[in-house]
């Protein structure tokens, strides 16, 4: 299996390193490294070179650490910026389905900021559209003022519901902001159309956005499936993250059409206040890794042993500082190597 890694700025070196020790663990891979975000714009003047493209297209799966920092921030419309280079790579791979499941670990029960009555039984995810909406919309500035366009069209709807509808369990929350907003109105229209003519024994409701932000916080174990578009979900996955204790627990997958390469990537982002610092949770990568073998190659039971060796790891105790511990990045590596043993 061939997996292009894009270690990317602040932490990502640090938990792809941890990360690729233990996918050695557990199967052959080879690996090519690529420049993404920062580190592209640094070497190369562009976020996402040729290059780190055409190896990803041609990958088996893509495995990313995170991008962006305070170096490259800037409000220049002009210069670049590390997040385009994510932006890019998702809409040329066509990555229009994101998957950010959250689950609390027994052990971090008592790590999350919640109650533990709160956020016992709490097993969600949140599907994002991950290609449309106002983050691919047209973009415009003046002197005087600036626009973000927010457009969905039909299929783009479609798909992303149908993903949803799979995945559910129970019921499907789809989250909107009907109330306000145009493309609102027209996604709440497709998702019924989809349920109703594909999933009819599948329970839809849909919920506010601003509404779920806080049903998320007072009843997180209630929900099953949150589907939703690009930018609700990009804010609502951060929010359903602090369920688990810490924005380092969260894995995630973005996948295109079949047949096409994934990419996985934890949620965190690049910490620049603790890179290079060696105290970075590798677990959310480790993780991702984990949805990289059952999502992108079909290999279940060694996702199940990788994240059963991170549960097993926070159940003797070991906590990186995010969660209000003091292990190393390779001491969580060491803990989780030990388990797949
Ligand atoms: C995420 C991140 C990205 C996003 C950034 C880095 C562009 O926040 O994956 O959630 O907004 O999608
Ligand atoms: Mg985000």
């Amino acid at each position: 299996m061939n997996v292009v890694l894009l270690p990317g700025d602040g932490i990502g070196p640090e938990v792809v390193a941890a990360t690729t020790r233990v996918l050695d663990r557990v199967g052959d891979f080879d690996y090519e490294t690529h420049l993404i975000g920062g580190a592209a714009i640094d070497a190369d003047g562009n976020p996402l070179p040729d290059r780190t493209l055409a190896a990803c297209e041609a990958a088996d799966a893509v495995l990313l650490g995170a991008v962006g920092g305070p170096k490259w921030d800037t409000t220049d419309p002009a210069k670049p910026r590390p997040e385009q280079g994510l932006l890019g790579l998702r809409k040329a791979l066509g990555l229009f389905a994101n998957l950010r499941p959250v689950k609390p670990l027994t052990a971090l029960l008592d790590a999350s900021p919640l109650k533990r009555d709160r956020i016992e039984g709490t097993d969600l995810l949140v599907v994002r559209e991950l290609t449309g909406g106002i983050y691919f919309g047209r973009k415009e500035r003046n002197a005087d003022g600036a626009i973000d366009e927010c457009a969905y069209t039909r299929p783009e709807v479609e798909r992303i519901a149908h993903v949803a509808f799979r995945a559910a369990r129970r019921k499907v929350t789809s989250v909107d902001k009907a109330n306000v907003m145009e493309t609102s109105r027209f996604w709440r229209e497709v998702v019924v159309g989809v349920g109703r003519d594909t999933y009819p024994d599948v329970p839809l409701e849909h919920m506010l956005a601003d509404n779920t932000a806080m049903q998320l916080i007072a009843r997180p174990a209630d929900f099953d499936v949150i589907v939703t578009e690009n930018l609700f979900g990009d804010m609502l996955s951060d929010e359903a993250a602090m369920i688990t204790g810490s924005i380092g627990m969260l894995p995630s997958a973005s996948l295109g059409e079949e047949g096409r390469p994934g990419l996985f990537e934890p949620v965190h982002g690049s910490a620049p206040d603790i890179a290079g610092r060696g105290i970075a949770n590798p677990l959310a990568t480790i993780l991702s890794a984990a949805m990289m073998l059952r999502h992108g190659f079909g290999s279940s039971a060694e996702a199940d042993a990788l994240e059963s060796a991170v549960d097993r790891t926070l159940q003797d105790g070991l906590r990186t500082p995010d969660l209000g511990g003091d292990a190393t990045t390779d001491q969580a590596t060491e803990a989780v190597l030990e388990h797949l043993k």
